[in-house]
């Protein structure tokens, strides 16, 4: 066997391998550690997992491939982050000091803040100014470990808008190593121009911008010849009293499923009104934020399919105290993925690294179940469960390496990095 990419001598070496689809209950606790690991990668997947000396010995020439040395550290999959709002223009942080002075998120929306303030920079934005203002929160979420992240539109509200940012999204995945998933939301809010007229603005979306992205292609161009890809793989909804109600929410997502597109719900962040269930009902991939989800709701989200996505860095940036009851959903055999919910209003943390310390704490998750959370769960959140997410043979070599000893380091320590290197579809970046 071949390999051009050698990670040898591992102390531990999470392989977060799971064949049969996401981790569920008390399988969302293995991590698959494997002690003195390898991984042999060629052409930028994994061909070989394993003791190093079984791994070398599976090798024809082991000097030929390029050897990353990782004793005494962790090896384990890039992290892959299945929610973010990753491209915006501007900053909040005048909006954080009103809250910290008893303003609620909520009364800062109404007011035409929030989301409508990003909208407006946003739309002022050209689109290298978008892009440009991007770049280092995604060299951020690299350098922390990220190799995957979901990315929504939302800061437009308007089609030219939401256009201008699904090109950014491409272009900067394009030219940055992270492998970014598109997500169309222009129902993250009312625009002030639709104030008063929801409805209109949900006829807007259904009738005009949704068929407009979901008929999208760019052309992607690789030595081996040219493909399309989809401009938006997923639409999402913000299904909130005040935002979308629930009729509201089903009818966008009725229109982008019968186009074709996959689904995702912003459901009970503030008020329990349905999404979680309109989520099951349409089939969608995942349901994300989950704070006040109702027993009946968090069963039948458990009995599902869909990836129920916890965001803890949410409520600890809006300095609130509650959140998804993680333990609950674990008990029901709910499949459970972490993600930053990265975005200038609630949230400013590119670090899953981050994500997993606060779920530790406050999802009293353990560190492995973090990890898993943060890695295959959140590869099958993007439904990529079979392409990334896990150390196994025929997955993209995505992997970290971190400068410690033994992987609960991940969750113990916060406020910093562990990653040393990573490496992306088989290079060192
Ligand atoms: O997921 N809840 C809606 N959207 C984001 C916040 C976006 C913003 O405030 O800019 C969230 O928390
Ligand atoms: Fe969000």
């Amino acid at each position: 066997m071949d390999a051009d990419l050698l990670i040898v001598n591992a102390a531990q070496l999470l392989t977060c391998a799971s064949p049969g689809g996401p981790k569920r209950g008390a399988a969302l606790a293995d991590l698959g550690l494997i002690e003195d690991g390898a991984v042999a990668c060629l052409e930028g997947r994994i061909v070989a997992v394993g003791r190093t000396a079984e791994v070398l010995a599976a090798l024809d020439d082991p000097s030929a491939a390029h050897t990353v040395d990782a004793t005494g550290k962790v090896v384990l999959p890039g992290f892959v982050d299945p929610h973010t709002h990753l491209v915006w223009a501007g900053d909040r942080a005048d909006e954080f000091e009103q809250r910290i002075a008893g303003a609620t998120y909520m009364q800062i929306m109404q007011a035409g803040g929030g989301i409508m303030r990003t909208v407006r920079a946003t739309r002022a934005a050209s689109l290298d100014e978008l892009v440009a203002q991007t770049l280092p929160r995604l060299d951020a979420m690299l350098a922390h470990g990220t190799t995957t992240a979901e990315v929504k539109t939302g800061y437009g509200l308007d089609l030219d808008t939401e256009l201008k940012m699904l090109d950014a999204i491409r272009l900067l995945d394009e030219e940055h190593p992270i492998d970014l998933v598109p997500t169309f939301m222009a129902a993250h809010a009312v625009p002030t121009e639709f104030r008063g007229r929801t409805d209109a603005y949900v006829d807007l979306v259904v009738n005009e911008m949704l068929p407009a992205v979901a008929d999208l292609r760019y052309r992607v161009e690789t030595p081996q010849g040219e493909y399309y890809v989809r401009a938006a793989d997923f639409c999402d909804v913000f299904c909130e009293p005040g935002v979308f109600d629930l009729d509201q929410s089903r009818r966008i997502l009725e229109a982008a499923k019968a186009l074709g597109m996959g689904l995702k719900i912003h459901a009970d962040e503030f008020e329990p009104i349905g999404g979680a269930m309109l989520a099951v009902a349409l089939g969608a991939v995942s349901a994300d934020h989950l704070v006040r989800t109702t027993d009946e709701q968090l069963a039948a989200l458990a009995a599902s399919p869909t990836i129920a996505v916890s965001l803890p860095g949410t409520p600890f940036g809006l300095g609130h105290h509650e959140y998804t009851r993680a333990r609950r959903l674990i008990e029901l055999g709910g499949a459970l993925a972490l993600a930053t919910d990265l975005n200038p209003g609630t949230c400013w943390c590119e670090s899953m690294q981050f994500i997993i310390a606060l779920a530790c704490r406050y999802l009293r998750l353990t560190p492995a179940e973090a990890i898993n959370a943060a890695t295959i769960n959140a590869a099958h959140a993007l439904g990529l469960g079979q392409y990334i997410g896990s150390l196994e043979v025929g997955k993209q070599a995505d992997l970290l390496v971190l400068e410690v000893p033994d992987y609960r380091h991940l969750g113990y320590r916060f406020g910093g990095n562990l990653v040393e290197t990573v490496i992306k579809r088989g290079q060192v970046v």
